[in-house]
């Protein structure tokens, strides 16, 4: 059976979850975020899960309305400030993955402070991608590498495959599946480096209707795929 150790959500359809009931977009994203708590704590029981990475907002999603992003800032510093005893209870450790600017400092030190409290934990690891992008977070890192270079800490040679991936924003296991809502079938930005090797399963329910049972069925297709990593099979 294939390993699952890291699996990755693009959040996708809350806005098309709203339309079609009638109801305003904030109210997709509202319903989006409770589904969301259920499915972290979902997935914290699943022994074989080490990673969930939840793509939750990009670095493109600034372009949306200031209303709208206004909306989901406020959403996410309620949800990072209420929710700490929730993941104690659940041994679940949080960190981000994604670009400080131009998040307002209110919402960065949420985030901050939840990481700090959730650091000893020793169950999954949710990786919120906020504010993130897959060709900032791979730019990011050239940077890093580029400096250690010219500060002579590095040679050309040291710069390998491996040696990149631990200058990305955390240190985390390739992803070994990526599961997008929606019915949209693409990346979107999303984990560039770390997918090169990923499964995909793109679903239909808008993430508002993704539940436990839509993500177990997601899991069970996983197990039957058939990985290579360009081997043949014995
Ligand atoms: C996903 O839902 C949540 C975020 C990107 C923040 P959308 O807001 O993209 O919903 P649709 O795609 O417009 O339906
Ligand atoms: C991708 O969804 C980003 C997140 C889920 C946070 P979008 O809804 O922003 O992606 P596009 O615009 O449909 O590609
Ligand atoms: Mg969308």
């Amino acid at each position: 059976m294939e390993k699952l150790r890291h699996v990755a959500i693009i959040v996708d359809g809350n806005g098309r979850w709203a339309k079609k009931r009638g109801k305003i977009r904030s109210e997709g994203h509202l319903a989006g975020s409770k589904m969301l708590e259920r499915i972290i704590l979902h997935a914290s029981r699943k022994t074989d899960i080490e990673v969930l990475s939840l793509y939750v907002f990009s670095t493109e999603n600034f372009k949306r309305s200031k209303d709208e992003v206004d909306y989901l800032m406020n959403l996410f510093m309620k949800w990072f400030s209420v929710s700490s005893k929730k993941y104690k209870k659940d041994d679940i450790k949080i960190i981000f993955s994604g670009r400080k600017e131009p998040l307002s400092d209110e919402v960065y030190s949420s985030m901050k402070k939840l990481e700090e409290r959730t650091k000893d934990h020793k169950g999954l690891i949710v990786n919120f991608c906020l504010n993130y992008g897959g060709r900032a977070e791979i730019v990011d890192a050239s940077k890093k590498i580029a400096n250690e270079l010219k500060e002579g800490l590095i040679e050309e040679k040291d710069i390998t495959e491996e040696y990149f991936s631990t200058k990305l924003y955390n240190k985390l296991p390739d992803v070994d599946y990526v599961i997008r809502t929606s019915g949209e079938q693409r990346i979107s930005n999303f984990l560039l480096w770390e997918i090169s090797y990923a499964e995909f399963l793109f679903t239909p329910e808008y993430f508002p209707d993704f539940d436990e049972k839509c993500f177990d069925r997601a899991i069970e297709e996983y197990y039957n795929r058939d990985r290579r990593f360009g081997n043949v099979k014995k």
